[in-house]
């Protein structure tokens, strides 16, 4: 009985392989519920449904999703989708508005070639962007998908868009950031050939129970950045984190586009010097969220690093609690950082000063095969 019918789905499959491909930019999320079968017939069958899903089809009450390329006119749903995503406080994406917002702009991505958006009658159901680090052949995706809107089949299909664009952009590692608790994701990219790799930490600091040890002024916090010292903190940055895992190396553009941004500015960094040499830094920023009150409370160590023959004699940790006391004088009541559960140094140095782990997150990579593309053979919707 399986044989006949593992047969007939086979016969279906080769009839719906020969007709013709669907329209590029259309995809149809269809999900059948409540359906057992003999395990030799499964696969046959989902090859069925995940062929039907690329087609336009008018059956089901499913609504048609559009997957395409993002436009700038979509900003503004953009960060709205970003904003509302963010309020539900679910574990649905890893990136806030702010980081989304300053991604789109950063020197060499290109969001209209890299970033794909799910769209549904005329509204943004959710997005995912490719952000390649061409120097070290890595592209990290960033994704989200409004909960109203989750289908596996959307997400997959967003997800297939950004790996066929990082085969096109001849990436050899694709890395992307889940949360720990989302269970959901962690089974679908596993599916899609994402492997974990790497664990990380949020941690977070209450400012009022921070033990802001008095700073020993002997050594060498000297200043903030300055307009026109892009490059010295570049290398800097550079050198404080070569062989970091996942670390790019920035470059001059990037340090002055980020430093330029709405709520950054080269007084959000502090500086270590020694005998006039740059040796290390702390950058600081606000959140910058729509409800001053809030962000206001919110503070970042963003980056912390000190260059290697300076380690181990303090400077770290002074340049940590300057950085501390900068927010604190500037309104902020607690502090988050995200370190590699790794990174045992700057573990050590966090748990010393009062940081508590609040939740984690992982990191999965892919080394996609050049081969191939997935899907439908395209990186588009282009
Ligand atoms: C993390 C980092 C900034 C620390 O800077 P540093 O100047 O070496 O740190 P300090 O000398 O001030 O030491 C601060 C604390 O770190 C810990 N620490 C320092 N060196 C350590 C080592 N070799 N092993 C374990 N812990 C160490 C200790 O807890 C130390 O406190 P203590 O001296 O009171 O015991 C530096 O190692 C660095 O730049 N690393 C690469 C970039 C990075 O990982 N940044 C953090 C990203 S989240």
């Amino acid at each position: 009985m399986s044989n006949t019918i593992y047969m007939t789905l086979s016969a279906v499959i080769i009839c719906l392989k020969m007709s013709k491909p669907p329209p590029a930019e259309q995809v149809v999320v269809y999900k059948p519920k409540g359906f057992k079968m003999h395990s030799l017939c499964v696969n046959a069958f989902r090859e069925i449904i995940d062929h039907l899903q690329r087609r336009l089809l008018p059956f089901g009450s499913e609504p048609a999703y559009i997957i395409r390329n993002y436009r700038p006119s979509d900003f503004d749903k953009l960060v709205r989708l970003a904003s509302e995503v963010e309020k539900l406080k679910q574990t649905y994406s890893c990136t806030s508005p702010q980081d989304l917002v300053e991604s789109l702009d950063l020197p060499n991505h290109f969001p209209e070639k890299n970033l794909f958006i799910a769209e549904i009658s005329g509204n943004i159901a959710g997005y995912v962007d490719v952000v390649p680090e061409l120097n070290i052949s890595r592209a990290v995706l960033s994704y989200m998908l409004h909960p109203e809107h989750h289908r596996k089949v959307l997400t997959k299909r967003l997800v297939e868009c950004a790996v066929n664009r990082a085969l096109k952009l001849r990436i050899k590692t694709i890395h992307v950031n889940i949360p720990q608790d989302n269970r959901a994701a962690k089974r679908l990219f596993f599916k899609m050939g994402f492997k974990f790799v790497r664990r990380f930490l949020e941690l977070r600091l209450d400012l009022s129970k921070a033990r802001l040890l008095k700073i020993n002024q002997t050594a060498s916090i000297c200043r903030c950045l300055r307009r026109g010292e892009e490059d010295k903190l570049v290398q800097v940055q550079n050198l404080s984190f070569a062989n970091t895992w996942g670390y790019s190396p920035n470059t001059t553009e990037e340090i002055f586009y980020r430093t330029s941004l709405p709520n950054c500015s080269p007084e959000d960094i502090i500086l270590a010097c020694y005998a006039d040499k740059l040796i290390g830094y702390c950058w600081t920023k606000i959140d910058s969220e729509e409800d001053k009150a809030i962000s206001r409370s919110k503070g970042r160590i963003y980056m912390l690093g000190v260059i290697p023959d300076h380690r181990g004699k303090g400077v770290g940790r002074q340049l940590l609690l300057a950085g501390l006391s900068l927010l604190k004088s500037r309104g902020v009541l607690t502090v988050e950082l995200t370190v590699d559960i790794e990174n045992k140094t700057a573990r050590a140095l966090y748990k010393s000063i009062g940081f508590e782990v609040r939740t984690r997150s992982l990191w999965y990579e892919k080394v996609p095969d050049c081969s191939i593309f997935i899907g439908r053979g395209d990186d588009k919707p282009s």
